[in-house]
């Protein structure tokens, strides 16, 4: 199927640039994510993959190049104005406050209230927090501790249940692997191939591991240097052409250092 950007795109990023003083982090992106699609993005570290998320999730402003939400055109105010148009993400850093403990983070700006009594509102969202766990299928014992003392996979897996519970329908997920188990690893590829199936959500999901994109994406997008460089679904494609493409990039860069 030839790969063009059609009516069924939920979001689209046009000739997208960003830079930091002296670094071009992000250099006239175009990149289009399906309805119901999961898009995976890989890049080595330094190519831009966390600052396209941070703009497409409004935590930071492009300084050229347009983001089209749903076929409008939009300047994300903030992240709560994305997240109200259904965008949300799990940031690589996080985003969970450590002094608060495991429902406090899950509820985090979206807490539900129930006047006149609190503690109902409560005991709704400690019940929710545990379902959405136990469908990841992460045992956290305790869920009255703060964040602060759990471990860098605990707390990776409430900032992925925070954000598929949540009304998002355009999912990013920043390496949502990061700090897993093979085991706790293999909990998140399976969630995201549940919300696959279920094709109600649409997902970029960033990854370092070329087997993981391959199995759990309908498409993968390489970026090299604050350059997409790569685009085609992962059927027609491979490791092997992958690894390929990354290691010419480094041969070049290595080359063109060694006649500088
Ligand atoms: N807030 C910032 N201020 C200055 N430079 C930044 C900032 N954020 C990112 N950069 C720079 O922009 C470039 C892209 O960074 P980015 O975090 O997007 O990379 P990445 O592809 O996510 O890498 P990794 O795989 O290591 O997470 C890097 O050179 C980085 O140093
Ligand atoms: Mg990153």
């Amino acid at each position: 199927m030839p790969e063009t950007e059609g009516d069924d795109d939920v979001l689209r990023v046009e000739h997208v640039s960003k830079r930091f003083g002296a670094v071009t982090a992000l250099r006239d992106i175009n990149l289009h994510l399906r309805r119901g699609e999961v898009l995976g993005l890989l890049g080595d570290n330094g190519a831009g993959k966390s600052t396209l998320m941070k703009i497409i999730a409004g935590f930071q402003n492009p300084d050229e190049g347009r983001i089209v939400v749903k076929g409008e055109q939009v300047s994300f105010r903030d992240v709560d104005h994305a997240r109200s148009l259904g965008i949300d993400c799990v940031y690589q850093d996080l985003a969970l406050v450590n002094e608060l403990d495991v429902v406090q983070n899950m509820f985090l700006k979206r807490e539900l209230v129930s006047r006149p009594i609190p503690l109902l509102a409560r005991r709704v969202m400690r019940e929710r927090t545990r379902e959405a766990l136990e469908r990841i299928g992460i045992n956290i014992p305790r869920l009255d501790v703060p964040v602060a003392r759990l471990s860098g996979g605990q707390r990776q897996a409430i900032a992925v249940a925070r954000t598929v519970t949540s009304e998002a329908d355009v999912i990013l997920l920043d390496e949502p692997l990061a700090a897993m188990g093979a085991k706790e690893g293999a909990m998140i590829l399976d969630l995201v191939q549940q919300l696959r199936e279920a094709g109600e959500v649409s997902i970029i999901m960033i990854a370092h591991n070329y087997v993981h994109v391959l199995q759990s994406c309908d498409r993968v997008n390489l970026i090299q240097g604050g350059e997409i460089t790569f685009d085609k679904p992962t059927a027609d494609t491979s490791v092997e052409e992958l690894n390929e493409i990354v290691v010419e990039e480094y041969r070049r860069a290595r080359r063109a250092a060694q006649a500088g």
